[in-house]
């Protein structure tokens, strides 16, 4: 008969992808604060790295940032990798816990790139393994959607299909890669004041909210199964860039030059202030990236490859 066999261990390193949103259509506010979406998440090959460590107890939660814009990260129970970190505590019956959580920050900071998801998912996977918890992931889901609205994803990457807030996922078949320039932003930007401004321009009359058609993604989803980056390219829409724009005017500028530089299109990343420009393949990227470093009109460029994996231990 197999023994089952449990190793005891004393810290767990974790990595969560960022996410590019290929669509979203941004339909109506809720009375509950949320607009409700209809989105195409992608993730890419970005990754923050978490690493989760028992503490004396009596500790608290510690948490320490490195990397990408560290400093602006908040610590303690502020962070959401310890939120995360009491979430599952609670959800699993245990005490409050003593945890260490170290961030190797790669994903830009409030950048519409899921980068505090990414770590909430990567803590709930890390802490899952140093508990040793039996949970259902459909459990993981429903905590990763406590957290927020992108968190679900982070913990199943790939690329999905998501409504309601962005947190009802089905996954979506897609061929081959698609290669990404990423334009980091020296701004940040919150994701509720986009929102916000998003429904100062609906009723202001410059924005439209979208239908609830429910095939309005269906060129997009024909595209990904046929791998075609130019059939992608066609299809990429940010119901959120024109409230990011308006926030932040020089984006439009940065998208614009991208696109000159040869990018298949350009568009705000989910809420932005990142831009991210579809190339038609590994070359054509390496190419953009230095071309767009070369402008001076970004802070940084990064290259990545999606549909990359959700969140998982590493070590
Ligand atoms: O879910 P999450 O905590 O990431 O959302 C942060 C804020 O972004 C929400 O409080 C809300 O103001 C805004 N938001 C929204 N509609 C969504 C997702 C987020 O209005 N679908």
């Amino acid at each position: 008969m197999a023994s089952r066999y449990c190793r005891v261990v004393s810290s767990v390193r974790a990595v969560a992808p960022a996410k590019i949103n290929l669509s979203l259509r941004v339909r109506a506010l809720r009375p509950d604060g949320y607009h409700e979406i209809t989105t195409v998440f992608h993730a890419v090959s970005l990754t923050d790295e978490v690493t989760v460590s028992a503490a004396a107890p009596g500790a608290g939660r510690t948490v320490t940032t490195t990397g990408e814009r560290a400093a602006s990260v908040p610590g303690g129970d502020d962070n959401i990798a310890a939120k995360a970190a009491v979430a599952l505590a609670r959800h699993a019956g245990l005490a409050v816990p003593d945890v260490a959580i170290d961030i190797a920050k790669s994903i830009p900071v409030a950048a519409g790139m899921a980068g505090g998801s990414a770590d909430a998912a990567a803590a709930l996977v890390g802490l899952k393994r140093l508990w040793n918890l039996d949970i259902a992931d459909a459990d993981l889901v429903g905590i990763a959607a406590q957290l927020g609205s992108d968190v679900p994803f982070s913990l199943m990457g790939g690329t999905a299909r998501g409504i309601g807030r962005g947190e009802m996922l089905t996954p979506v078949l897609s061929a081959g890669d698609l290669h990404w320039v990423v334009a980091l932003s020296d701004t940040e930007l919150s994701t509720p004041a986009v929102y916000a401004e998003w429904d100062r321009l609906l009723a202001a009359g410059l924005v439209e909210a979208a239908g609830d058609a429910a095939d309005a993604d269906a060129p997009l989803l024909a595209a990904l199964r046929q791998g075609d980056p130019r059939a992608v390219a066609a299809q990429l829409v940010n119901d959120l860039e024109p409230a990011a724009v308006a926030l932040r005017p020089h984006l439009r500028a940065v998208i614009d030059a991208g696109v000159e530089l040869g990018a298949l299109a350009g568009l705000v990343s989910g809420s932005g202030p990142t831009c991210v420009f579809l190339a038609e393949g590994r070359e054509a990227a390496i190419a953009l990236a230095a071309e767009m470093a070369g402008t001076g009109l970004v802070r940084g460029v990064r290259r990545a490859v999606g549909p990359a994996p959700g969140a998982r231990v590493v070590v």
